[in-house]
């Protein structure tokens, strides 16, 4: 049993459960296998059962209750996530259920009791925790090169039109619950804290439906860095995905590069407050002598901008680390007690721009 792969049941076979799920687990057959699909759509499931060569299904309840499927994968609609995951761990299954975890804290309450009660696992799919930019990111001010760090801004822009329906509040869509998920989890890693305080604002542009499609929010709070995240569909002229600000130096860049530069003070004179006039009428000024350090991307990176396509290469990190939670009993890397301070944090988000999770 601990080295057979894990045979798995998708729920919904869309951009996420198709194009990233089976399309990665195809790739790695000796750790996962795909036994059954379920899609209301039956074209698109029955082609897909017949590309993965598995059971198509007649609905959720089958899927759920397959006795072949170990692990089912939440793919559908966001707002009915927390409703699936639950009634796949009701039937013994364990659960790697889609962004986002649940709309509020209380889906992720349940969805976290309800596992700990069957003894099963529930993973959040937060793939781009392991995105190597973001690790290197975090890395380089983990190091201490740029002193305390002051400010850290991530940007997920884009210019586009979108008329799906991750533009309609009624199916809980918008770009917190859509792609918010992924920047919101970097930036509570580069926080370090679990309870920021919260600055939001969003609204609603160019998109058909009704939810927002241009959203800013700010996390704050004593002792830690303001963290800045920016996430739009209404911005022509993107900029760096990444730019940190600290006492010794900066950071900017992007998923295929990034730079930093930083001063060292430490062989340079004390600076003591002086109140004389400066001499001549100067402005202080000081030569700086900065160290500068480069990182480009060693695998295929990711293009920046909101709705990029995530890197596989951070999903083939997240589905060998599941395999060996479910095979060996390692730790998740991503906690659902995690994500769970996300969900908060996204409540909070959402109070503060004064937009609901769903209508
Ligand atoms: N982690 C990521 O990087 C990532 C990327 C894209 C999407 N997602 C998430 O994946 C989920 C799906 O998004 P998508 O872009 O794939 O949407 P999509 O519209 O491309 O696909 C959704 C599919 O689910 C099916 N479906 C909906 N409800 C169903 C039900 N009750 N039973 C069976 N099938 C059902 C639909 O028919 C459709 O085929 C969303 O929650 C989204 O946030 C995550």
């Amino acid at each position: 049993m601990a080295d057979q792969p894990v045979k798995v049941g998708i729920l919904g076979l869309g951009r996420s459960g198709w194009a990233i799920h089976a399309a990665m687990i195809r790739t790695i057959p000796d750790l996962f296998q795909v036994a059954a699909v379920y899609d209301l759509d039956t074209a698109r499931m029955q082609q897909a059962a017949a590309d993965l060569n598995c059971r198509a299904v007649a609905n959720e309840a089958a899927l759920f209750n397959d006795p072949e499927v170990e692990l089912v994968i939440i793919a559908s609609y966001n707002y009915m996530h927390a409703t699936h995951a639950c009634q796949a761990l009701e039937a013994g299954k364990h659960v790697l259920c889609d962004k986002p975890f649940g709309l509020v804290v209380a889906d992720a309450d349940r969805m976290i009791a309800l596992a700990a009660k069957m003894g099963k696992i529930i993973a959040p799919f937060q793939q781009r925790r392991y995105e190597e930019d973001f690790l290197k990111v975090k890395e380089v001010i983990d190091s201490g090169i740029l002193g305390e760090i002051v400010h850290i801004r991530t940007c997920w822009q884009g210019f586009k039109r979108r008329w799906d329906w991750q533009t309609s509040r009624a199916y809980a869509g918008g770009a917190l619950n859509n792609n918010g998920p992924h920047p919101l989890d970097h930036a509570m890693v580069l926080f370090g804290g679990e309870n920021p305080d919260v600055w939001a604002q969003a609204s609603r542009h160019l998109c058909s439906g009704d939810a927002e499609d241009h959203l800013k929010f700010i996390l704050y709070g004593q002792g830690h860095p303001t963290v800045e995240v920016e996430l739009t569909d209404v911005w022509a002229y993107a900029q760096d995905r990444w730019v940190v600000a600290g006492t010794r130096g900066g950071l900017k860049g992007n998923p295929k590069s990034l730079e930093w530069k930083w001063v060292d003070f430490s062989g340079m004179p004390e600076r003591p407050l002086s109140m004389q006039s400066t001499p001549d009428r100067s402005y202080n000024s000081e030569k700086l002598e900065w160290h500068t350090a480069t990182w480009q991307a060693a695998g295929e990176g990711t293009a920046g901008g909101a709705g990029a396509a995530p890197p596989p290469g951070a999903v083939l990190l997240f589905y060998r680390g599941l395999f060996a939670t479910l095979r060996t009993g390692a730790p998740l890397y991503v906690t659902p007690q995690s994500v769970r301070q996300r969900v908060a944090v996204m409540e909070k988000i959402r109070a503060s721009a004064g937009i609901p999770a769903q209508a």
